[in-house]
């Protein structure tokens, strides 16, 4: 039977343009948060982020970034209390994770927990609004007994149940190390939390909005967040960066190494943005914190051979609009607590769950699904070649 035939160059109906990494795409509206590159701001429901570092907790933001508004009093010890009755996770839970081998990599492994506890949830699939705002509090406080239990299991050692008395980044951090923080490392890594809670359109939160948008189910938007975080240009830089650090031996080394990348025109992990042409809001409150506590701790070498690094990005490529971003700085902090790098990006999947949570039910309000089109530029009038012509 004979087949028509499409012949000559694809037409468009109108001038397309395209935007190279969905550069410019604008997906939907939202109320939860903007950045603005320009000017450098990081903006949660109205609220700049350095006011909600200076002032709020993990807790309060996620309220925040869920409901809209601040809590009061009861509404956020309710919150609290709720994430208290969801943070144990299911023992099959943890024998999944024993499974897991320790040269994986944790992001991958909390793939597994979290896909784990979607196929234990007979909720997972009713996706309603009111089942999935539910599993958003389940995934808020339970990604963080999973990333304890998958660093705890690495190490060898058993996971630690959660303590109901702790706060959640407090609780995540014991879970963690086996100890209860001191009050520096609860106040710093807290901060932290809050200010890598939620990002824009971001490429995790696209993806897990983009996965939740065809009606799957939260589990299965939230393993496809963690997915995309894992990579090395988004949540993954953080462990990059350090590991670079951690191969300096002091200023001159670091110079070199700027030197080198620019020469070689290698990406300097930690550095650049879609978004930010200044100085992103996140490193300054997290370049602050990394002088304070690695001095403390007595890795202040840490940070002047970080801050050489940046004073020397900044000379060659800040006019082209290239700062230091939230991923340079954080590892440096989390290693002088004595958090081993591999679980850098799991406390970044700990915290953007809020965000990742606010913006999939936001959407989900009048959901659509995304359907974006690519511009087709291969052959199109081929004759098959039966296989003895090939
Ligand atoms: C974040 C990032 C992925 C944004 O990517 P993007 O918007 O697609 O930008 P591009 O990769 O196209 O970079 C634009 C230009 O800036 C340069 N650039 C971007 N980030 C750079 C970096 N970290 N080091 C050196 N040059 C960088 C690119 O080489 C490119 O230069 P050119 O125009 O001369 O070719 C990118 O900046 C990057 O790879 N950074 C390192 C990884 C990282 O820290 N990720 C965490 C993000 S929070």
């Amino acid at each position: 039977m004979s087949q028509p035939k499409y012949v000559g160059k694809m037409e468009w109906p109108v001038a397309v343009q395209i935007g190279k990494g969905l550069e410019g795409a604008i997906t939907s509206e939202t109320e939860i948060g903007y950045v603005d590159g320009e000017k450098g701001w990081l903006v949660y429901r109205g609220y700049n982020i350095f006011e909600l570092a200076e002032n709020s907790t993990f807790e309060e933001t996620t309220y925040l970034l869920l409901y809209g508004k601040l809590p009061t009093q009861k509404e956020l010890d309710e919150f609290k209390q709720k994430l208290v009755s969801y943070r144990e996770i299911p023992g099959e839970v943890i024998d999944t994770l024993r499974k897991v081998p320790k040269t994986t990599h944790p992001m991958a492994a909390l793939e597994t927990g979290i896909g784990m506890l979607g196929c234990l949830d007979p909720d997972a699939d009713k996706c309603t609004m009111e089942s999935e705002t539910e599993i958003s509090f389940k995934l808020i406080a339970q990604m963080a007994t999973v990333a304890g239990a998958i660093g705890r299991l690495r190490q060898g050692k058993e996971p630690v149940d959660p303590d109901p008395t702790l706060e959640h980044t407090a609780n995540y951090l014991y879970m963690t190390t086996g100890k209860k923080p001191d009050e520096l490392m609860e106040k710093v890594m807290d901060v932290a939390m809050i200010l890598h809670a939620d990002h824009g359109m971001n490429n995790s939160t696209f993806t897990t909005m983009c996965i939740h948008s065809t009606l799957s189910d939260m589990y299965s938007a939230i393993v496809g967040g963690i997915g995309s975080l894992k990579g090395p240009l988004h949540g993954g830089a953080n462990e990059q960066a350090l590991a670079v650090l951690l191969k300096l031996k002091d200023e001159e080394d670091a110079t070199r190494y700027v030197k080198d990348c620019i020469a070689n025109k290698k990406k300097i992990m930690g550095f650049g943005h879609r978004v930010y042409k200044a100085y992103d809001p996140r490193a300054k409150v997290l370049g602050k914190f990394s002088q304070d506590v690695t001095e403390k701790k007595g890795m202040g070498h840490l940070y002047r051979i970080a801050k050489r690094i940046e004073d020397e990005v900044i000379a060659a490529y800040g006019e082209k609009g290239i700062f230091p971003n939230v991923d340079f700085y954080s590892g440096t902090v989390y290693y002088a607590f004595g958090i081993e790098p591999a679980m850098f990006t799991p406390i970044f999947a700990v915290s953007r769950i809020s965000g990742w949570c606010a913006r999939v039910l936001e959407y989900f309000r009048d959901n659509r699904i995304f359907r974006p089109r690519a511009m087709y530029v291969g052959p199109r009038d081929l004759t098959y070649v039966p296989m003895d012509k090939r």
